[in-house]
């Protein structure tokens, strides 16, 4: 008998609980494959592995920082022993994502589910991605191609409220800027002296970077308040405040937490429903 589509769903609520959430790495897994679904639609493709002469997404360079896909093998693979080809790992990405952001502290909403997985998973596409180097009208014309306006950009950029940075994600900020500055004049000097510090030119540890903002573990509108005193670390976030609409958003979400929180979610409703995918794979690694 097939088991009902409720019944897997409450499945997975039931696993999540069990280990996914004991493990640090689950919630900066699933906010980060936000932006690959955002320009691939939410399809898991992100998961899949590179085969042959295939080099998949998660190889590509924007991807490179993607880790801890065990936690959603281990949720797939508890599914599948109970309610075999029921429930995608696009769903489950979706829904990972949806419960880390409320169990570090953020706003909860309703996951749409019935997505299918799709069947290719190219480096070449994660080019499409946004770059931390994007300035304002890069930015918008990326969102804008997927029918996302101003707010959501400026919405879903709050996903920087959590999690890490390496060095060479703003690298271009604090060396060699242009031919007139070294340092982003954009970028408040004390903070700049800092990433410095961290960030040598030289004899740099392998894994050196920032968190994204002091309270890296919280969900909370930090980074928007970083934002309007220069401190926040990607160009891509500084540039939020080069249009008067992303400007007017920005000072906005810093001055009431809940309206972030009713903006991001109903953006990450918005995101995460543009899918192409085809098929509920067994193993999210490789296609059927
Ligand atoms: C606006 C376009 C965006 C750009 C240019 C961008 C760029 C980046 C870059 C360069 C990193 C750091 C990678 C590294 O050095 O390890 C990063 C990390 C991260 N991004 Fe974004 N991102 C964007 C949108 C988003 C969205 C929409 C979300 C979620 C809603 C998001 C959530 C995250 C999270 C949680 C991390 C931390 C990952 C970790 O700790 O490993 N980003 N992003």
């Amino acid at each position: 008998m097939i088991a009902s589509f409720e019944y897997c769903y409450n499945e997975l609520l039931d696993i999540f609980f069990l280990f996914a959430f004991s493990s640090h790495h689950l919630y900066i897994y699933s906010l980060c494959h936000f932006l690959p679904i955002l320009f691939k639609g939410c399809d898991a493709s992100v998961l899949l592995n590179s085969k042959g002469n295939n080099k998949a997404e998660k190889d590509g360079p924007p991807n490179i920082s993607l880790h801890a896909f065990y936690v959603i093998d281990k949720a797939k693979k508890a599914l599948e022993a109970k309610c075999p080809g029921v429930v995608s790992c696009a769903d489950i990405l979706a829904l990972a994502a949806r419960d880390a952001v409320y169990l570090s502290g953020g706003p909860k909403w309703d996951v749409p589910k019935g997505r299918k997985d799709g069947r290719t998973s190219k480096a070449i596409e994660t080019r499409q991605l946004p770059a931390p180097t994007f300035n304002i009208s890069q930015l918008q014309q990326s969102f804008s191609q997927r029918a996302l306006s101003a707010k959501d950009l400026v919405a879903l950029s709050g996903g920087h409220t959590l999690g890490f940075s390496h060095c060479s994600s703003f690298r271009n900020r604090i060396q060699n800027f242009n031919a007139t500055h070294d340092v982003d004049p954009s970028l408040n000097p004390s903070f700049a002296t800092k990433l410095k510090s961290i960030c040598p030119k030289k004899n740099q540890a392998k894994n050196a970077g920032a968190t994204m903002d002091p309270s890296s573990t919280a969900f909370d509108n930090t980074y928007y308040k970083l934002i309007l005193q220069q401190n926040a670390l990607f160009s891509s976030d500084q540039a939020l405040l080069d249009s008067p609409k992303t400007k007017y958003f920005v000072s906005k979400f810093a001055a009431s937490q809940k309206a972030f929180y009713d903006a991001f979610a109903k953006s990450m409703i918005k995101m995460s429903s543009i899918n192409g995918g085809q098929e509920v794979r067994k193993d999210c690694r490789k296609i059927n």
